[in-house]
């Protein structure tokens, strides 16, 4: 890929981006591009897989969701799916925010939120306006590998979680083997080519694929959440391992 991030930090670098300000950038103004259609893109393009993904995450962590005082933060929230699943999980006195740095993925998270009691926050990740120690749980979703710097992403969520406070960073992975192979077609080319045709915007599906292949695997990931400060690290394969969900504890 040309024009890639130069500098020793390791994070997301669209196309174009020449240090992680402007990574940072550009993935905030891809992602506001393909807000209007990136709800019905989800689900085509993982043939609504994604909700079991996102269920499954926030039973991982049904325990805290539902001590009455548990305060988390759903980040890099997008348009809300996630954040929704950990509402249905919650018990109802749990409070629940989601944050993202895309007002337009915001509005349409709130626009969906229907009655339900959550909180959307405009935030980067990389600068969250919280007090340290604030939230028993922090999760996100397909967000993590959008970070402009790994390293800084998870020193910032150990900041804001409690001491005892869980983490979930649910994202892609590269699954082996046959399953593997078959996948990386339909990734590297019909899901750029279709995201391309269906969002009318062509730089960020070819992202996608570039996005994963540059993301650490998960020995490095974990590796790097301990660097941060995270015990009990762990890594839980989801469907072959397209995804999975790494766990951490403050
Ligand atoms: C692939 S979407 C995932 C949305 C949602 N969590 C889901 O599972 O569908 C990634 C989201 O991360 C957000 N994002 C990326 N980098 C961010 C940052 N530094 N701070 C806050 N949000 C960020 C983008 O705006 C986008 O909404």
């Amino acid at each position: 890929m040309s024009g890639q991030v130069k500098s020793s930090v390791l994070g997301a670098a669209p196309e174009g981006a020449s240090d992680p300000e402007s990574a940072g950038r550009a993935v905030r103004e891809m992602f506001t591009s393909i807000a209007p259609r990136y709800d019905l893109l989800n689900h085509v393009l993982s043939l609504n897989v994604d909700r079991w993904w996102w269920w499954k995450t926030a039973r991982t962590f049904n325990s805290i969701l539902h001590r009455p005082d548990a305060c988390v933060l759903d980040l890099c929230c997008g348009t809300g799916d996630m954040t929704f699943a950990l509402r249905r999980q919650a018990g109802k006195p749990a409070t629940i925010l989601g944050a993202d740095f895309s007002h337009a993925m915001l509005l349409r998270a709130s626009g969906k939120s229907g009655g339900r009691s959550l909180r959307w926050v405009e935030a980067d990740a990389l600068r969250l306006p919280f007090p340290d120690q604030q939230f028993d749980l922090l999760t996100t979703a397909f967000g993590f590998r959008n970070l402009a710097d790994y390293d800084r992403g998870l020193r910032e969520i150990v900041r804001v979680l409690r001491p005892g406070g869980e983490c979930g960073i649910l994202d892609f992975g590269e699954p082996r083997g046959l399953m593997g192979k078959l996948y990386r077609v339909y990734f590297k080319h019909v899901l750029p080519a279709v995201g391309t045709v269906v969002s009318g915007v062509k730089g960020p599906y070819a992202y996608l694929p570039a996005s994963v292949e540059r993301f650490p695997s998960p020995d490095e990931m974990l590796l790097r959440m301990r660097g941060a400060g995270f015990g009990e690290v762990s890594w839980k394969p989801y469907t072959f391992g397209i995804a999975g969900l790494y766990r951490g504890k403050k």
